[in-house]
């Protein structure tokens, strides 16, 4: 009995505390990002094995973290990626830090959520050039793999809807709360200085804000890349008109989330701003019609990086060892491995 009684006050405490906190929360257009719920630990464990699995590859050497390198702020730091045979991406990889709260995926919103965009890099030739059969296949080979699926999913046929689902079941979990900027608006009100201060005051009153909001400070709309003088690039991408056809939507990209914007350099689509100072510099100016002076660019990029917040902790995962059955990897594209040149002297 007291037990109990004691459960409900705790109870009611936790909840008062909780009311009381989201109250301190300032009133401003970005909020705070909140730790990640893992609702399914087990299809979140095997997301990551198969975020980090190169074996997913033609080459057996590329996987999602070649690109989205959870050590690097989930990006390449590249001007743009680099895919299957050395190839030249077209276009800079965006972080997959916290982009479950986008409103679609990529740059043109072409994948409507995570599961669907994780499917594409797979099957594209310029990126890891494989093909959802084989990737099965490769996957349905290892023992491991196949004990893991079915505890996760209860089916015993692996397909590619299952690894798209855990694979997004992973990201969801990269998310980078209680940053500086975080902590000063839940109340923390010495978080920042007043150079990030009067940058944020800056940010918001030279109107980022408009484009740049919410928990990701970005990620929530499509919106023109030139608004006020057109944007220079020889980057081939258009923007949300290759989705939508409609010819207003040319040169409108997703608006990137600024959360952890200090470690995802360089930027923009093309990769072209290689310093925060030059992305800052040339958004005021075609955007907003502003040109900042140095100090007033300073104290902008001093507030943005106020928005590294708490990086995922990743252990590494152990993957279970390829066997006889696995279809071997063939990064110089020369067909089975078997025919190699080394391999057939030996016989
Ligand atoms: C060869 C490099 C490369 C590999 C490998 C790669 N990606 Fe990407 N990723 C990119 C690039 C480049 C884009 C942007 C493409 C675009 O917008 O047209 C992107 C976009 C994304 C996005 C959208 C983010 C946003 O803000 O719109 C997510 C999420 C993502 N990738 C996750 C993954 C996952 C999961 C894998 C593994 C299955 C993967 N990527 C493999 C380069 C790569
Ligand atoms: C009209 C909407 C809009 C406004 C206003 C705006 N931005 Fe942006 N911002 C964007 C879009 C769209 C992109 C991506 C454009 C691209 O890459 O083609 C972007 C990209 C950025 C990037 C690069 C992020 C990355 O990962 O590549 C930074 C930094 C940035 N904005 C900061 C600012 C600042 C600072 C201001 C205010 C001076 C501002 N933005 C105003 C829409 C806007």
């Amino acid at each position: 009995m007291k037990a109990k009684a004691l459960m409900i006050s705790l109870l009611a405490f936790s909840v008062a505390t909780a009311v009381w906190a989201e109250g301190t929360v300032k009133d401003e257009p970005i909020k705070p990002i909140e730790a990640a719920v893992v609702k399914d630990p087990k299809m979140v464990e095997l997301g990551k094995k198969l975020y980090f699995d190169p074996r997913l590859s033609k080459s057996g050497f590329i996987s999602c973290n070649s690109c989205h390198n959870l050590s690097l702020g989930g990006t390449d730091n590249l001007q743009t990626s680099i895919g299957d045979k050395w190839q030249q991406g077209p276009i800079n990889s965006p972080t997959v830090l916290n982009s479950s709260m986008n409103v679609a995926q990529f740059w043109d919103g072409r994948a409507k959520d995570l599961k669907e965009q994780a499917g594409g890099p797979i099957a594209n030739p310029g990126e890891m050039a494989f093909t959802h059969e084989l990737a099965t296949k490769v996957l349905d080979s290892i023992p491991a793999y196949k004990e893991e699926f079915k505890t996760v999913f209860g089916k015993e046929a692996i397909d590619i809807g299952m690894v798209t689902d855990a694979i997004a079941a992973f990201e969801e979990t990269l998310v980078t709360p209680d940053s500086k900027f975080d902590q000063w608006l839940k109340g923390d009100d010495k978080a920042l200085d007043d150079k990030e201060l009067a940058g944020y005051k800056l940010f918001k009153d030279s109107g980022c804000v408009a484009c740049h909001n919410g928990p990701a400070v970005g990620g929530t709309s499509f919106q023109k890349m030139g608004l006020v003088e057109p944007y220079k690039t020889d980057n081939k991408a258009e923007g949300l008109v290759a989705v939508s056809k409609q010819d207003a939507d040319r040169f409108k990209f997703k608006v990137p989330t600024l959360r952890n914007v200090e470690m995802t350099y360089p930027y923009f689509h093309d990769g072209a701003a290689k310093t925060l100072e030059d992305a800052v510099h040339i958004m005021g100016q075609i955007q907003l019609g502003k040109k900042f002076n140095d100090e007033e660019t300073a104290n902008i990029v001093a507030f943005l990086k106020t928005l590294t917040g708490k990086q995922p902790e990743i252990t590494l995962p152990v993957m279970a060892p390829s066997t006889n059955d696995t279809p071997r990897p063939d990064p110089f594209g020369k067909g089975d491995a078997a025919k190699v040149e080394g391999a057939d002297k030996k016989s």
